[in-house]
């Protein structure tokens, strides 16, 4: 089937099997590897992106459902040279070590930092709970996310 997808502002037609995953049309046909992908079942939150605002794993979205929605992809919010202040954070915070979980934790953060500043530490950490990393920990995530928070809200 053909199908448009809109990422990250613009439409691309792509030839698709109906079972094809979001995931793979981003990384492969689209040429966009910043969707990381993990566990590739829904676990660990690598390959999350924004499907309408909303944080959504494209390892168990289908490409076709994403049709008619805007799809946005960690190459969509900031470059090497003009960070979102979401990632300004996550650096300025020690948020990374490899990197591997932090697109998807970026974008989990883009959605969370607009509805955060009145949760306490443990809601973020709940809220934060469908992306793991293995190497950093955690502290320094939240920490993050709190101070993309605070930047946010001084805007
Ligand atoms: S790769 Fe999608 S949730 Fe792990
Ligand atoms: S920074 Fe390495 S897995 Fe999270």
């Amino acid at each position: 089937m053909i199908i448009t997808l809109r990422v990250n502002g613009q439409d691309h037609d792509v030839f698709v099997e109906p079972r094809r995953l979001l995931a793979d049309v981003l990384r492969k046909d689209l040429k966009l590897p910043g969707t990381h992908l993990g566990c590739e079942h829904g676990v660990c939150g690598a390959c999350t992106v924004l499907i309408d605002g909303l944080p959504a794993r494209a390892c168990i979205t289908l490409a076709a459902q994403a049709e008619g929605s805007e799809i946005t992809t960690i190459e969509g919010i900031g470059t090497p040279g003009d960070l979102h202040p979401v990632q300004e954070a996550f650096a300025e915070a020690h948020g990374l070590q490899c990197g591997f979980c932090t697109p998807g934790f970026v974008l989990t953060a883009c959605e969370l930092v607009k509805r955060s500043a009145g949760m306490s530490d443990d809601e973020v950490r709940d809220a934060l709970a469908g992306n793991i990393c293995r190497c950093t920990g955690y502290v320094n995530i939240v920490k993050a996310v709190r101070l993309a928070e605070r930047e946010a809200a001084d805007d």
